[in-house]
């Protein structure tokens, strides 16, 4: 009826949008290349201090979720087996500790790097200049213990192989965040690898037919190892267990484009998802848990454990307490609050720009003037 043709001008208009975002929001031809070849530079100056030096990296460069100029992660190892490369991800028994030595000699190689050492574990800032090929400068995070963060990136890797769209919400999500100031976790809002969950979240559980699995909830072959399956973290053991070979799957029955998909996604947000009660749990069948079951209810100050040392918190606040106003939880570290970062006035600017970009959309002005210029007008 006549509400159906408001509804494919409205993706229409979206997916036209999408096209356009995505082209600007990619990275250029050849920055991926010259991240990792920057990446490889460091660890060749990290191996005159440590010869069995390997710099990981992590996060969007890995995900491919990386948008124009986005930074560079990595965790530092040493001492490392070779099953590393078989997905077998443990912390080292003698952990790494001349950072010092490190920071100068990377220092004495021409980076302008950096000690961090406020957090527990510390950490290293460098920036890659910007260069004629990659026009922007990069800023790189080397951690030293966030091996979960490894885990966790590869479990997202999955995901964007399994459909493309992932990517592409997620680049579009990512772009409209930075723009309208949401997508700041040192200043009260969310990180992108929460964006990112929230929209693994919504393509595994609230898009109809799904367009992702839950690779979670695939049992494990008998011949998985337990470095496979658990992981020990601060004391946690983490179930890090998740289907990988996603070669057989059958491709997804939900043909959406990417506008039907976007503006699902901001209408489930802004307006039937229970900011007041809900956990979004990608893990769990159905992608939601309560609070209450988690007792996930007041804020507390933080008992420990994951804050301290992880590359994240240099943007986060250091003395950050647990904050359950948004509740997003960790894929394989279940008692961490992805959303923790986001402070009482930053979840009310979160929950307004989704119910405006919603209102945007539904705006039916001539040629979507509206649209185009405001969603992503700078905040
Ligand atoms: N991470 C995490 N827990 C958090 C925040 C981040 O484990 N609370 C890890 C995840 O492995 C994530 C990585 O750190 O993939 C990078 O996080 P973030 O910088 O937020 O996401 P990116 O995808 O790298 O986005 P951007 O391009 O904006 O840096
Ligand atoms: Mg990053």
């Amino acid at each position: 009826g006549l509400y159906d043709g408001y509804l494919a001008e409205q993706w229409r208009e979206l997916d036209k949008m999408a096209k356009e975002v995505l082209l600007t929001a990619t990275p250029v031809d050849g920055e991926k290349e010259a991240k990792e070849k920057f990446m490889q530079d460091l660890e060749a100056v990290c191996q005159k201090v440590e010869p069995t030096a390997k710099l990981i990296p992590f996060g969007s460069i890995v995900t491919g979720f990386a948008t124009r100029g986005s930074d560079i992660d990595c965790v530092f190892t040493s001492n490392t087996d070779s099953a590393l490369q078989n997905d077998k991800i443990t912390e080292p028994e003698t952990p790494f500790d001349r950072h010092d030595e490190l920071v100068t000699q990377l220092q004495e190689s021409g980076y302008n790097a950096q000690l961090l050492t406020r957090t527990r574990v510390p950490i290293i800032k460098l920036v890659r200049p910007a260069t004629p090929d990659v026009p922007d400068s990069v800023s790189c995070d080397i951690g030293f213990n966030n091996f979960l963060a490894i885990h966790n990136t590869r479990l997202l890797r999955t995901y964007a192989a399994c459909d493309e769209r992932l990517v592409q919400m997620v680049l579009f999500i990512k772009w409209w965040a930075k723009r309208r100031h949401i997508n700041s976790p040192y200043r009260g809002t969310l990180s992108s690898y929460g964006y990112a969950l929230l929209i693994v979240h919504y393509l595994i559980n609230i898009a109809q037919p799904p367009v992702l699995p839950n690779l979670q909830l695939f049992h494990p072959p008998a011949t998985q190892t337990s470095t496979e399956l658990q992981y020990e973290h601060n004391g946690n053991v983490c179930n890090i267990w998740y289907l990988k070979d996603t070669s057989t799957l059958p491709r997804s029955a939900n043909k959406a484009s990417i506008g039907e998909l976007l503006r699902g996604f901001f209408e489930y947000y802004a307006f039937t998802f229970r900011w007041q009660n809900d956990v979004v749990s990608i893990r769990t069948a159905g992608g939601i848990l309560t609070k209450m079951e988690k007792n996930w209810c007041a804020a507390r100050s933080r008992p420990g454990g994951r804050e301290e040392g992880q590359v994240w918190e240099v943007k986060d606040r250091v003395d950050v307490q647990h904050r359950y106003l948004l509740a997003i939880e960790d894929p394989f570290e279940t008692t961490h609050n992805v959303a923790r970062t986001c402070t009482f006035n930053g979840v009310g600017r979160i929950k307004s720009e989704l119910k405006r970009a919603m209102y945007l959309i539904k705006s039916r002005d001539p040629g979507h003037h509206r649209l185009r210029t405001e969603l992503f007008e700078e905040a």
